[in-house]
Order: structure tokens, then sequence, then C-alpha cells
């Protein structure tokens, strides 16, 4: 059965962040996948799972600008509650950032402000760390950056390469984003408008319970 809150998911590659979501989905709707990537991997698994799919090729529309603008429009044409970036490998425009600052969510590799960009798996074996993780966030203008939701943390193990580390962190990913999603859309997350996440008690516990570091143990 469809459920009342609306979610757009973002993605460019392979996505099993996407996967977990759709699997996981308690208290919202997957209503479309859009990529920027036509051969995307995650947009032929949202097709077999029966969810509208949108791609949009810079190739035919002749510019970045142009086939951003078409995500955009077509990733607002339902008015979705939540707009969900799941390996999505695109610089969202800073103008489309501040007019939905609260409505669109990412999932980064890294214990934010840890590593942000690329490579946080090699960054964080090489400055010697012992712990990594992931961090789901609301996306400000800036990339990887914005109000921190909730983070996962994993060892780093000696032997371990970057590989290993992204294959172990996945598995981490796959419950934290689903877990941040439902809460959110089930009120029991918000983002005030003094930019600071708040938690009913009830997410707080569910957060200690599964592990799940949320903003206020990272401050
Ligand atoms: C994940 O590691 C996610 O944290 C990052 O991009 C990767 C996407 O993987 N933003 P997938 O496409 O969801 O499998």
């Amino acid at each position: 059965m469809a459920k009342d809150f609306s979610v757009v998911v973002l993605l460019s590659g392979r996505g099993s962040n996407f996967e977990s979501l759709a699997e996981q989905a308690e208290h919202f709707s997957i209503t479309k996948v859009i990529s920027n990537k036509v051969k995307a991997l995650g947009l032929r698994k949202a097709s077999s799972l029966g969810i509208p799919i949108d791609a949009f090729s810079q190739k035919e529309l002749g510019s970045v600008l142009a086939q951003k603008e078409a995500i955009y429009s077509s990733a607002l044409e339902s008015s979705p509650d939540l707009i969900v970036l799941a390996g999505y490998m695109q610089i969202l425009e800073p103008d489309f950032v501040t007019k939905n600052f609260g409505k669109v969510i990412n999932i980064h590799p890294s214990l934010l402000p840890k590593y942000p960009g690329l490579d946080t798996h090699k960054r964080a074996i090489d400055n010697g760390d012992t712990l990594h993780g992931c961090s789901v966030h609301f996306v400000d203008v800036e990339v990887d950056t914005g109000p921190v939701i909730a983070q996962a943390t994993c060892a780093i193990e000696p032997g371990d390469t970057p590989d290993s580390l992204s294959q172990k962190l996945l598995t981490f990913e796959h419950k934290l984003y689903p877990w941040c999603v439902n809460q959110i859309a089930a009120g029991e997350i918000s983002l005030g408008l003094d930019r600071k996440v708040s938690y009913s008690p009830a997410s707080r516990q569910s957060a200690k319970e599964n592990g799940f570091l949320v903003s206020l143990d990272v401050a």
C-alpha cells in the first residue's frame, strides 16, 4: 500500500543504498528514481521493482546546466516530501540547495566533518584511523556539509584495504539510511528553523539500540 510520505531518490551508480531503502521502507514510498547516468544499474533495479524512473543525459540536453535543470524539475514535479541522494555523483546547484534546504538528504561514507569528498576509505586508512563510518546529513551548499542526522561507526582493522573497508561500511550504510528516512517520515526526526536536528525520545532510544550516533552525541 502506498504511504503518504513520498521520497524521490537520485542516484548515479549501482544503487545498493536505494535497494536497502526500498526494502526497508516502513513509513515512506519511493515514488521515483532519477539519474544523471542513463545506464545506472540502480535505474534497472528500480524498474524491476516497478518504481517509475527518469534519466537525463548531458549529451542529449547539450549542457550540464540543462541536465541539472531537467533533473531538478523531474525531482520536484510531484512535490515529494524528501529528496534522497543515494550515490548521486553530481554536485547540486547552490540555488537548488538553498531553495530546498531541509528537503534533501545525503549519505556520505565518512564520519563527517572528517573526509568530505572522494576516496574517504583510503584517506581514513592512510591517516592511521582506527574508526571509520558513514553519515546521513541534510544537504547544504558546500559538498558534504549540512546538519548531520545520524552516523554509524565501523572499526578499521589491520589489513583493511580501501575495498574491504568500503564493503564493510556498506552494510552499515544499508541500515543507517533506511533508519534515518523512516524516522524523518514518521516525524520522529526533524530539522528546526535554527538548522538543528531534533529527535523524539523514541528516536533517540532507537538510535541507541541500533548503535547509531545522533548529532548531539557528535557535538
Ligand atoms: C555509497 O558508499 C554512498 O555512501 C556514497 O556513494 C556510494 C553509493 O553506493 N555516497 P550505492 O550506489 O548506493 O551502492
